[in-house]
């Protein structure tokens, strides 16, 4: 062991201490995910070499935060892995499409080219997207300026999204594209959402059309127009979850034509509202290990993110 995965076992370690859920496994829909495998990979430090890298998949490690890269492409089979805290893309995006088994972990999105999403999963399977932080300008400007922080359309399927910041920005995460895409979308879309922070995010946190999203153990503070919102008979989950200044932290009749459903439990609501219309029934097929509501920010703020894993 170098002292460097030393270092870094023991700030896992540190994190674990918190609370109960293990920080560094991948739990929830997207389990089974290995991407490139366990292999020591390709280093890059520059867009040419992380485009190049992506052609051939397997374990890339992406050191430092490459500016400009444009919206890259993955192959299946492939990890992107940032190194220690600051590595990422800034002004670049990647799109996973009709791709499976992807992971993205310890990777900072700041910024993707105007209209484009920071990370996107277009009928994209099996993929976990762990310790990464999202984020642009904040609410300013137009709220299309930006696209999504991480939106997943087009079916995609079995995802997990774990201790992950979202901050300032619009538009957080898009699930389901449009009202008129069941035929495409029922069945599909099955999302696990855990210790994740959104903050200061304007709404879609995330948004859920015909799939499934089972958010628990997160952090959500200064929500100005909604927060979980069900769509056109999706099923949410949300439990032990603490949410701060969050408007319609929950909700199931807003901007679709038909209705959500939603199920919540053990979440703390301090100057939130909720708004359900329909009790759902989603059980999650998989065990997990829940922090308490009353933690969820605390632990998430000090575990999640860039640098606790890399
Ligand atoms: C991904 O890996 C699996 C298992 O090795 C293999 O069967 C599959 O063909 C690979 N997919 C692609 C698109 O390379």
């Amino acid at each position: 062991m170098t002292l460097k995965q030393a270092l870094i076992g023991t700030i896992a370690l540190a994190a674990t201490a918190l609370g109960a859920a293990p920080v560094d496994q991948l739990v929830g829909y997207g389990a089974g995910t290995t991407g490139g495998g366990s292999g020591s990979g390709t280093t890059v430090t520059s867009c040419s070499q992380l485009e190049a890298a992506l052609k051939n998949g397997g374990v890339i490690r992406v050191n430092g935060m490459l500016n400009g890269c444009d919206i890259l492409r993955p192959i299946s089979n492939t990890s992107i892995l940032g190194v220690g805290s600051n590595s990422g893309m800034v002004n670049g995006g990647l799109r996973l499409r009709q791709v499976s088994n992807v992971i993205i972990r310890n990777m900072k999105f700041d910024r993707a080219p105007p209209k484009g999403d920071a990370l996107a999963l277009d009928e994209a399977t099996q993929v976990w997207i762990d310790h990464c932080e999202f984020k642009t300008v904040g609410l300013t400007g137009g709220k299309d300026d930006y696209d999504g922080l991480l939106d997943i359309t087009h079916a995609s399927d079995m995802v997990t999204v774990s201790w992950n910041k979202f901050y300032d920005h619009w538009k957080g995460s898009l699930v389901g594209h449009s009202d008129s895409n069941a035929g495409e979308d029922t069945g599909h879309l099955r999302i696990t959402y855990h210790h994740n922070e959104f903050s200061n995010i304007n709404s879609r946190t995330p948004s859920v059309r015909f799939g499934t999203a089972h958010v628990y153990s997160s952090c959500y503070t200064n929500i100005p127009t909604s927060g979980i919102n069900s769509r056109m008979g999706a099923q949410v989950l949300v439990e032990h979850t603490h949410f701060s200044n969050v408007k319609r932290a929950i909700i199931t009749n807003l901007d679709s034509k038909e209705d959500g459903y939603a199920v919540e439990r053990n979440n703390v609501f301090d100057s939130s509202t909720i708004e359900i219309t329909q009790q759902g029934n989603l059980s999650p097929p998989y065990s997990y290990t829940t922090d308490p509501a009353s933690q969820a920010c605390s632990i998430v703020r000090s575990s999640a993110g860039v640098g606790v894993v890399g």
